[in-house]
C-alpha cells in the first residue's frame, strides 16, 4: 500500500515538476526562396519551477538558446546555419533558419529550473523543397471537341522535391476524373531524389451546361512547402456546339445520359440557330 502511495506521487512529482512541449511546428518541406520559421510552444503547470532555458538543435549543434532569467537569446553560428531571427517567451519560441539542401533535423528542447532542471525535448525533421523549374504542362488538347464527345487532356509537372500534387480544375471547379480514379501519378525518383508526376482529365462537355462555346481547363501543381508553392497553367477547350448524333456514345453510356444528350442536343441546336438569327434581325 505504501509502495502504491509513493509510486503515485512519484508520478505526480514527476509530472508537474517540467514545462512540457505542447506543440513542434516545423515545417516538414522547406521552401528554399524564404526563411523556414521554427516554432516551439510549451506549457507550465501552476506546481512547476519557473522556465530555465529553450535551446534550439540542429542535429546535434546548439543553434539557438534563450535564458529568461538572464533575459538573453543567444544564436549559435557553429554549424554553418545561422539564426536570422527569434521571438520567445514564456509559451512559445519562434527562431527563424535560413535551410539548407538536405535533411536536418531540429530540436527544442525546454528545461525549468532547479532543483531538477527538468528537461523535455521534441524533434522533427525539415528537408529543403527542390521547387519545379517551370509550370506545369497540359498536353493533348484537341483544337476542338464536339459536344457528346470527350477529350482527354494529360498535365504533368516538372521534376521536384516532393512531387507537386496535381488538381484539374474546369471553369474554376474543381474536378475528379470520372474514367480514372483521380490521382496524382508520381514518377520514379531521378538521380537528385526529384519526381515528376501527371494526372489525366477526360471532359465531357456535356457535363457543363453553361460552357459559351469553350470551357476553361486549368491544371495546377502544388508543393506542400510552407506557404504552399502552386504553379498552374490554364487553357481553352473548344467545344464545337453541333453535335455528332452518329457518335454519341463516347460519353457515358446509359440510357438516361442518352435521352439527356438528345435534349441538350436539341437546345443547342436552337440555340446556335437563335443565335445565327440576331445578327440578321440586326441588320
Ligand atoms: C555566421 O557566420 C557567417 C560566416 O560563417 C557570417 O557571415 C554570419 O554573419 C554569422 N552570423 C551570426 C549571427 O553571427
Ligand atoms: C522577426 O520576428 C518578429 C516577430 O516574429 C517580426 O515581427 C519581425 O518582422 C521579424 N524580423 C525580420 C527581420 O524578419
Ligand atoms: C529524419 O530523417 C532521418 C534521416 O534523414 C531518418 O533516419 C529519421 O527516421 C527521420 N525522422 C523522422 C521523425 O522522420
Ligand atoms: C501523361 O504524360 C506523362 C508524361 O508527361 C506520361 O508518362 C503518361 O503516360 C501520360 N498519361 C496518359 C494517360 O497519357
Amino acid at each position: 500500500m505504501k509502495m502504491v502511495v509513493l509510486i503515485v506521487l512519484g508520478v505526480l512529482i514527476a509530472r508537474t515538476v517540467c514545462h512540457t512541449i505542447t506543440l513542434l511546428d516545423v515545417p516538414r518541406w522547406a521552401d528554399p526562396r524564404v526563411e523556414a520559421e521554427l516554432r516551439c510552444f510549451y506549457a507550465k503547470q501552476p506546481l512547476d519551477p519557473p522556465l530555465h532555458s529553450v535551446k534550439w538543435y540542429r542535429g546535434t549543434h546548439e543553434i539557438f538558446r534563450y535564458t529568461p532569467q538572464e533575459y538573453e537569446s543567444r544564436a549559435f553560428n557553429t554549424s554553418g546555419v545561422s539564426v536570422t531571427n527569434s521571438s520567445c517567451d514564456g509559451a512559445a519560441c519562434a527562431v527563424s533558419v535560413r535551410p539548407e539542401p538536405g535533411t536536418a533535423k531540429y530540436t527544442c528542447e525546454v528545461s525549468s529550473e532547479g532543483p531538477r532542471f527538468a528537461v523535455d525535448r521534441r524533434s522533427t525533421n525539415m528537408t529543403l523543397a527542390v521547387l519545379p523549374e517551370y509550370d506545369p504542362l497540359i498536353t493533348g488538347l484537341p483544337t476542338y471537341v464536339n459536344a457528346g464527345e470527350q477529350a482527354l487532356v494529360n498535365c504533368t509537372s516538372d521534376h521536384s522535391l516532393p512531387a507537386a500534387m496535381l488538381d484539374w480544375f474546369v471553369d474554376s471547379e474543381p474536378q475528379e476524373d470520372p474514367v480514372i480514379t483521380g490521382v496524382t501519378h508520381v514518377s520514379g525518383a531521378d538521380g537528385d531524389g526529384l519526381r515528376a508526376s501527371w494526372r489525366t482529365l477526360h471532359v465531357y462537355p456535356d457535363d457543363y451546361a453553361t460552357h459559351r462555346g469553350f470551357l476553361a481547363l486549368e491544371c495546377r501543381a502544388t508543393l506542400p512547402t510552407r506557404p504552399p508553392n502552386v504553379r498552374s497553367m490554364a487553357v481553352r477547350l473548344y467545344v464545337e456546339s453541333r453535335p455528332h448524333i452518329s457518335s454519341p456514345m463516347l460519353s457515358k453510356t446509359s440510357k438516361s445520359s442518352a435521352t439527356r444528350l438528345r435534349c441538350v442536343c436539341v437546345l443547342w441546336t436552337l440555340m446556335l440557330l437563335a443565335r445565327r438569327r440576331v445578327p440578321l434581325l440586326v441588320q
